[in-house]
């Protein structure tokens, strides 16, 4: 796989710490994102659009006017513009590969960087809307058209105080579509890279909330045979989860120190250090095996589905997922299920 095109950097804001808040759990200063005239010190505001923006925007669509800001390497970046360093260690992931031209992918199947996860209309990052889902798979009723996708699809520009300001019941840009489940609950870590002991912690109601667009894959609607999301891990699987240390050693571990950030569950007793084990009414849910945003596997993997040892990850010198175990890791799904107990090695 080779990267599709070496991106120019724009000009970016240093996020660093504290030093710059800008949203402070509400509405920012208007002058952050929109410009009234389009003209500043006599000069346009944005100079490919001297007509203006549609909302009177600084850039020409939402997620360009986020992005002036959140694309770069580090705690606030979700497209990592120098592309070496992507934030997929973060907890939404990284939009950066998007522009692979070849997902990699195992077994020899390839797909378009367009399935790496949410596409979102920034022209300035030359991305687009995705091309081969055109609306929101598992959609009940109105599907949330793909041409629509973007920052402000999931997060509330004017701000609020949800977790990570995503948008809760009601209307969305600016009245476009309306969400009928509640923004989730969960804790942000204090820290730009995810670890074990450092990581978002999912309390309830992510599940829900994805399904405000997604909603036939929540809950099992109409007793489909889809896995499971919402529910209950049950004592079987949580104590499955608790004893699970890799590939090499399928029921050694130490609950303690069970937790594995890439293969999160919601617990009302989660918090961002917690490194323990799950129990029985503990949930999988969507972010079990998805990012929010996009990784570097298929459809927004939290690990690749496509490999059968996740050290063959990245391979052809594409961005390999971090593999949290040992050299003969197999898939993440093993960490609840165990189908790899007695395998041999790679
Ligand atoms: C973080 C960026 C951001 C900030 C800060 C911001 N806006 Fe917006 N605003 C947007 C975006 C993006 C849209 C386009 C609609 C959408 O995508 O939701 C918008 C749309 C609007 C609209 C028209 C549509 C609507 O939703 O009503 C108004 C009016 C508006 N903004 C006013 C304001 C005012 C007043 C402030 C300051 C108090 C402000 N905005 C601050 C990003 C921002
Ligand atoms: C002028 C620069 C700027 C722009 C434009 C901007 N942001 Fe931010 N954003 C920041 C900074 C700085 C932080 C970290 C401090 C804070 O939360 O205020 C941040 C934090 C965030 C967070 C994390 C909040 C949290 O609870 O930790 C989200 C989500 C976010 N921005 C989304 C957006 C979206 C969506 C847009 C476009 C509608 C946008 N931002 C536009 C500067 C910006
Ligand atoms: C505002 C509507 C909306 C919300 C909320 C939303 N999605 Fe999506 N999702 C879409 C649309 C539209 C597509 C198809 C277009 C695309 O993939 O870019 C999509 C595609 C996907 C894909 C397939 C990506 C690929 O290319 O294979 C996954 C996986 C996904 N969503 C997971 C989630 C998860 C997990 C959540 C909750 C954290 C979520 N979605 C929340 C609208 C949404
Ligand atoms: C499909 C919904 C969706 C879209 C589209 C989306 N986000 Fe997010 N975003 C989320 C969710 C959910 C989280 C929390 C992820 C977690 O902790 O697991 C998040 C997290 C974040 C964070 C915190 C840092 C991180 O990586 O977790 C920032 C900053 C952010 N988003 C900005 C953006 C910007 C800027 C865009 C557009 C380029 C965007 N988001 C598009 C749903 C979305
Ligand atoms: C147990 C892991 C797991 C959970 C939990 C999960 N997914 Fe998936 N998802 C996958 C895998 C693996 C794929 C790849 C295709 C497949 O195997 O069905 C996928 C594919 C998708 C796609 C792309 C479908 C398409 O038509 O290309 C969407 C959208 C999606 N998931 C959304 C969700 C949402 C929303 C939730 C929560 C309600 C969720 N997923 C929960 C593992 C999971
Ligand atoms: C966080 C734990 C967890 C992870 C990770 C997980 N699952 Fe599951 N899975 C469950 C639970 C809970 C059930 C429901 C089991 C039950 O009710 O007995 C389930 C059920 C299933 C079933 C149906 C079993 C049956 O008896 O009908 C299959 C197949 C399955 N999972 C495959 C997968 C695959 C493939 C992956 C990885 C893409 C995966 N699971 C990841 C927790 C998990």
């Amino acid at each position: 796989m080779k990267k599709l095109l070496m991106l120019t950097v724009g000009f970016c804001f240093v996020l660093s710490g504290s030093a710059f808040a800008f949203h402070d759990a509400g509405v920012a200063h208007c002058n952050g994102c929109h410009t009234m005239h389009n003209s500043k010190d006599g000069a346009l505001v944005d100079p490919d659009s001297p007509n203006g923006n549609a909302w009177l925007l600084k850039d020409a669509t939402p997620s360009d006017v986020c992005l002036s800001c959140h694309s770069q390497s580090g705690t606030r970046g979700v497209f990592a513009d120098d592309y070496l360093v992507p934030n997929v260690l973060h907890g939404g992931g990284d939009f950066s590969f998007l522009l692979e031209d070849l997902l990699q992918n195992a077994h020899g199947h390839t797909q378009p960087g367009d399935r790496a996860g949410h596409n979102i209309n920034a022209p300035s990052k030359l991305v687009g809307p995705d091309a081969t889902l055109t609306t929101a798979p598992g959609a009940i009723g109105a599907a949330f058209p793909s041409a629509s996708l973007g920052c402000s699809s999931c997060h509330d520009p004017h701000g609020n105080q949800n977790f990570r300001l995503l948008y809760g019941i009601g209307g969305i840009q600016d009245g476009a579509f309306t969400f009928t489940a509640a923004a989730p609950i969960a804790e942000k870590s204090s820290s730009s890279a995810e670890a074990n002991n450092n990581h978002t912690a999912y309390i309830s109601g992510m599940s829900a909330w994805c399904g405000n667009c997604h909603g036939d894959f929540h809950s099992n609607p109409g007793g489909k045979l889809i896995h499971v999301s919402d529910q209950a891990m049950g004592g079987t699987i949580s104590t499955a989860y608790s004893l699970y240390n890799g590939s090499d050693d399928v029921t050694g571990g130490v609950p303690a120190t069970s937790y594995l950030a890439a293969v999160p569950f919601e617990d009302a007793s989660n918090t961002p250090t917690f490194t323990g084990a799950p129990t029985a009414t503990s949930k999988v849910m969507c972010l079990t095996c998805h990012r929010a945003h996009a990784s570097s596997g298929p459809s927004s993997g939290r690990w690749d589905f496509n490999e059968t040892f996740l050290e063959e990850d990245g391979g052809d010198g594409s961005y390999p997922i971090p593999n949290p175990y040992g050299v003969n890791q197999r898939s993440l799904c093993n960490k609840c299920h165990v189908k790899d107990a007695g395998d041999g090695p790679l």
